[in-house]
């Protein structure tokens, strides 16, 4: 029986929450998930935070409401908790652009150089990688790499680009792309700038070149709402998924923050459908059956955790820590 046709509205989210007691579990929400869903979470943040608080828990149960890939990557630096994920198909456009065989030969092909991948990658790709990063931490941690090692980046050539092109190292960059931030349009971007003189851009460095090169602060999802929040402006231009503009509005009700438009600016194409397929509903039956769960061999998780931990060793174990405040790819 679907958790629709027993609860519907508060009951629903007291049955989350009773299940959550009973089970020992925490909620961990990416800002891109519903509001409703951010709002029941214990923690909302964006992937390196999430990563970290996942390897911090003492909960038995990780209720992961974000994508698979997120949810893996708990499962691997808390590999005794049982990890469960609302929709199991709530995969990520980037990492379907990096199978592993590929990845493999790739590497095998430029033995000299390492392999610093974005934490929007498979398991398995994470396994064939020497560290990953994620927006927030990849400047910091590029910062500790000695400048003539040579380095491949993947999956996502804008946010590998970016990186190049404000640190000018050379970078080989695998050709993957979030459809999500691909999405948005340059000419809608001029015109909402146009009509919104004054307005800072704040954008994702998931987005192309064309979008990032307007922007005022370019920056992880929590660099971005940072800036948001802290920044003089009464309206910000926002350029990335736009579920995060709720926790931007319940912060800082007075201000207006605008999500970019996409496409001919009357499509959905900036909403993350992966994101999307995370629901209460689904959320509550994963509490009660604990399923869908995330199994991986130990020998995967074991390859995986290797530059996962060099992540968090690089940029920090705690929360927040190297981004508070400000944001860490600032658009300087
Ligand atoms: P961050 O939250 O780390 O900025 O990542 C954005 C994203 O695309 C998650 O899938
Ligand atoms: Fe993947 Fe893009 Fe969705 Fe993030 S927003 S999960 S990168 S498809």
């Amino acid at each position: 029986m679907t958790a629709q046709s027993i609860f519907r509205g508060p009951a629903l989210l007291d049955e989350i929450v009773r299940l959550k007691k009973e089970r020992n579990a925490v909620i961990l929400a990416h800002y891109y998930q519903k509001p409703e869903l951010q709002d029941l979470a214990d923690f909302v943040g964006d992937s390196l935070d999430l990563s970290r608080k996942a390897a911090a828990t003492d909960a038995e149960v990780i209720a992961f409401c974000g994508v698979r890939f997120m949810a893996e990557t708990a499962k691997i630096l808390s590999p005794e908790k049982t990890v469960i994920l609302p929709d199991m198909d709530a995969g990520c456009s980037l990492e379907d652009s990096c199978p592993p065989d590929q990845f493999k030969a790739f590497r095998e092909a430029h033995p000299d150089h390492i392999a610093l991948t974005y934490i929007n990658c498979s398991a398995e790709v994470k396994a064939l990688s020497d560290i990953i990063v994620t927006s927030s931490s990849a400047d910091i941690i590029l910062s500790q790499i000695p400048k003539e090692q040579k380095i491949i980046f993947g999956p996502d050539r804008h946010l590998g680009g970016y990186l190049a092109r404000r640190t000018g190292r050379e970078m080989l960059l695998w050709p993957g792309i979030c459809i999500v931030h691909q999405a948005f349009s340059e000419t809608e971007l001029l015109k909402l700038m146009a009509e919104n003189p004054g307005a800072p851009v704040a954008a994702h460095p998931e987005c192309p070149p064309q979008i990032v090169d307007h922007a005022d602060m370019v920056g992880s999802t929590k660099a971005i709402l940072d800036f948001a929040l802290t920044s003089p402006a009464q309206t910000i231009i926002v350029a990335t998924e736009p579920h995060i503009i709720h926790q931007m509005e319940k912060a800082a009700p007075h201000k207006r923050f605008i999500g970019a438009p996409g496409g001919d600016g009357n499509c959905n194409c900036n909403m993350c459908p992966y994101m999307a397929l995370n629901t209460m509903e689904k959320l509550y039956v994963a509490l009660r059956d604990l399923e869908p769960r995330i199994e991986m061999s130990t020998a995967l998780m074991d390859k995986a955790r290797v530059p996962l931990e060099r992540m968090l060793e690089m940029a920090g174990r705690t929360v927040g820590q190297g981004d508070v405040g400000r944001p860490v790819l600032s658009g300087d």
